[in-house]
């Protein structure tokens, strides 16, 4: 048996992807939506966790030398990408830290550019700090797959009122890892204009299919000094309750203007656990990610197998990171509610509507597959009954 066959039942964890009684009125809806996956961490992690629990201080807790080191070493290891030494900062979580970027370089006439559809706190977060949103609406070619419109992008940048662009590398929904021309064209443009980027790179581990990701600010000194990458082991090793994440900011000024927005929050050091869970994670987590990836694509292709053949009108967008699949289902021409009905109610099962990820994302569904396939198997029957 697979390690990512076995089932564990998460109903009654406090799990916010499984408390489908309180978030959809129902408890026996499947859930998958929220992006979580339900498999163990590497045991590592597990380990790590037990040994810290066994000593029983938790104390106040700051990531050290040895968190640096593994992060530094996975990012050389993983993804051929060498940064300095002491440029990193933490934060529990990247929605919290977009939302500190926002509070900390733009003020309340800046612009903030995003490309939806997208991950929805990133416009959120802007709209709640009061921040105009430009929307740099992504394309889909022919052949089914976003691509950007650099037209739009240059115009939106070029506003004297923009002060940030929000980049999701990989993209999330659409799974588009861009190519390492596109990033640079942005990261070009961003300089240009003088544009501060703030790169949400948290699926960047989650490479399927081949693919490879270029992390933007590797593409130049100058572009690295414009830039602040997002970096988390909650996707990649499912240790999103843990609530740690570390950002990379090689501009010493940028870097200090962060670190007084997470002291002015009380925000100086890290939960004791989930320190030492993505300091093993990023130790030890290689050939178990490598698994995972390999079990991830045979679920995408599960996924695509029904559907073609059982509902042909869908459109499934292959992902080329992360777990995360954007389905087309415009030809049904449903609203949100109407899919939401037919789903919810009559399938038992809860995706992500495709509307929540910006207008243009209307019609699609997004269904995390980061399950054993037993129960993905469960949720594509409920998807077939819930659609025809
Ligand atoms: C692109 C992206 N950024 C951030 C997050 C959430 O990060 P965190 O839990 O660290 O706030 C997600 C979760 O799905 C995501 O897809």
């Amino acid at each position: 048996m697979n390690r990512f066959d076995e089932i564990i039942n998460r109903r009654e964890t406090n799990s916010v992807k499984w408390n489908t009684k309180e978030m959809f009125g129902d408890e026996e809806i499947l859930p998958m939506w929220v992006a979580d996956m339900d498999f163990p961490a590497p045991a590592e992690v597990i380990e790590a966790i037990k040994n810290r629990a066994d000593h029983g201080i938790f104390g106040y807790t700051m990531p050290g030398e040895g968190t640096e080191k593994a992060i530094r070493s996975w990012l050389k290891n993983r993804h051929h990408w060498e940064i300095e030494e002491n440029i990193l900062t933490y934060s529990p979580g990247i929605v919290t830290a977009i939302s500190m970027a926002i509070q900390t370089y733009t003020g309340p006439e800046d612009k903030i550019v995003v490309q939806p559809p997208v991950y929805y706190p990133f416009f959120e977060m802007a709209k709640k700090h009061k921040r105009e949103v430009l929307y740099n609406e992504l394309l889909l070619n022919e052949h089914h797959r976003y691509e950007i419109n650099f037209d739009d992008l240059e115009a939106k940048l070029a506003d004297p009122n923009t002060k940030m662009f929000i980049l999701c590398n990989p993209h999330n929904p659409g799974g588009r890892v861009w190519s390492k021309e596109e990033l640079t064209k942005i990261g070009e443009l961003c300089l240009k204009h003088e544009v501060l980027i703030i790169s949400d790179d948290i699926h960047s581990d989650l490479l399927l299919f081949g693919n490879e990701y270029t992390p933007i600010a590797s593409i130049s000194k100058e572009i690295a000094e414009n830039t602040i990458t997002c970096i988390a082991p909650s996707k990649t090793f499912n240790l999103a309750g843990l609530q740690a994440s570390a950002l990379i900011i090689p501009n010493a000024s940028l870097r200090r203007k962060f670190n007084s927005t997470l002291q002015l929050h009380g925000l100086f050091g890290l939960n004791t656990l989930g320190t030492d869970a993505m300091e093993a994670a990023y130790k030890h987590g290689n050939d178990w990610l490598d698994e995972l990836i390999t079990y991830l694509e045979e679920n995408v292709t599960e996924v695509e197998n029904i559907i073609n053949e059982k509902l042909p009108q869908l459109n499934v967008m292959r992902p080329e990171s992360t777990y995360l699949i954007w389905i087309d289902a415009r030809s049904l021409h449903k609203t949100d509610d109407e899919i939401k009905e037919l789903l919810y109610k009559k399938g038992k099962l809860a995706l992500e509507p495709g509307s929540k990820f910006g207008e243009n994302g209307a019609g699609f569904l997004r269904m995390n597959i980061a399950c054993p396939k037993e129960t993905l198997q469960e949720g594509l029957k409920r998807l077939v009954h819930a659609l025809t």
